[in-house]
């Protein structure tokens, strides 16, 4: 039986009127960057639980997570209506593969993401490991609309201290969005237009690819990249695709 501590809700921001973070603290068993755990609350007799990956880098005193409220979803309009000081349960051990241990060695890491997927990919690049075992990182994020490019601050730091080596590709599929791409990462990785972006293009020899979100996206995504000649990873053999669905 997994176990459930209480956490408590130290702050919220509000990035739209859907998207929102929470800032937890809670007495955790030690977790990786990119892994989830599941936050929990109390609805009359029922306890309602679902997955929500780190992001934050482990090392940080509080837990943070990204979510989307769900119009009519079970849990996340409750998430969303908390406050400073609301309480909530956590499972204690976090799980999960889309970790840098899982992942071979390589000179490119590609995070691929939709919505709030973005997050695991966050944790890991704050943590820092990422850049010693890799000379580019390439995070790209697929959003609705513009607005929903959350995590602008962080993005700037992690800009600001990987310099050329940090590649932040938006992309934003509803709306003409400065500075993004448009449309879906899979068609422009079929087009060769995520590749022409980055100036880096996609080898069994260097390429390390972890995709999380959407799981049409992930599916979509892992598609094209097999049609670049990558291949899945699997602990027994392997590749350069790891993945993980949000739903
Ligand atoms: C490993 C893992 C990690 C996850 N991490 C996160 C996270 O960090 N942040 C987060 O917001 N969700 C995350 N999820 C999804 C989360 O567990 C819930 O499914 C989600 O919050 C919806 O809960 P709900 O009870 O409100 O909706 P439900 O009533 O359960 O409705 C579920 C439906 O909502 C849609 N949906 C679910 N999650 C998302 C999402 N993230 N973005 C867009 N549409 C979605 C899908 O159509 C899905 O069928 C994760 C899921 C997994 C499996
Ligand atoms: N985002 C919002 O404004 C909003 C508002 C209210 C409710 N919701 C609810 O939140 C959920 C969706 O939220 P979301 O916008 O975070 O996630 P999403 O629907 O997964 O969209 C995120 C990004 O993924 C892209 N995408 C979707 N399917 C894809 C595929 N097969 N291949 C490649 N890319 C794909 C989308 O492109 P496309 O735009 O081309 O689909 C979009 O750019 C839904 O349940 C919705 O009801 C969202």
């Amino acid at each position: 039986m997994a176990a459930w501590v209480e956490g408590r809700v130290i702050e919220r921001i509000r990035w739209t009127d859907t998207l929102f973070s929470l800032r937890v603290e809670a007495d955790l068993a030690p977790y990786q960057a990119g892994q989830f755990t599941k936050l929990a609350l109390e609805q009359g007799d029922r306890r309602i639980q679902r997955a929500y990956s780190f992001v934050n880098p482990p090392s940080t005193p509080y837990h943070e997570f990204y979510l989307v409220e769900i119009p009519g979803g079970e849990l996340t309009p409750s998430l969303g209506a908390l406050q400073p000081g609301d309480t909530l349960l956590v499972q204690s051990q976090a799980t999960g593969f889309l970790t840098l241990s899982e992942i071979p060695p390589g000179r490119d890491l590609w995070l691929l993401s939709t919505g709030t997927a973005i997050g695991p990919f966050l944790s890991i690049l704050a943590a820092g490991e990422a850049e010693q075992g890799f000379d580019n990182l390439i995070l790209v994020h697929g959003v609705r609309r513009g607005e929903e490019l959350s995590y602008q601050p962080l993005i700037a730091e992690l800009q600001a201290r990987l310099g050329s080596r940090l590649h932040y590709v938006p992309f934003v599929s509803r709306e003409p969005w400065p500075g993004s791409m448009a449309g879906r990462i899979p068609a422009a990785i079929d087009e060769g237009a995520l590749q022409a972006r980055v100036g880096l293009t996609f080898s069994p020899e260097y390429s390390q690819v972890m995709i999380c979100g959407n799981p049409e996206m992930v599916k979509a995504t892992q598609q094209a990249l097999i049609a670049q000649g990558l291949a899945k990873n699997l602990r027994r053999t392997p590749g350069q695709i790891s993945a993980e669905n949000y739903w």
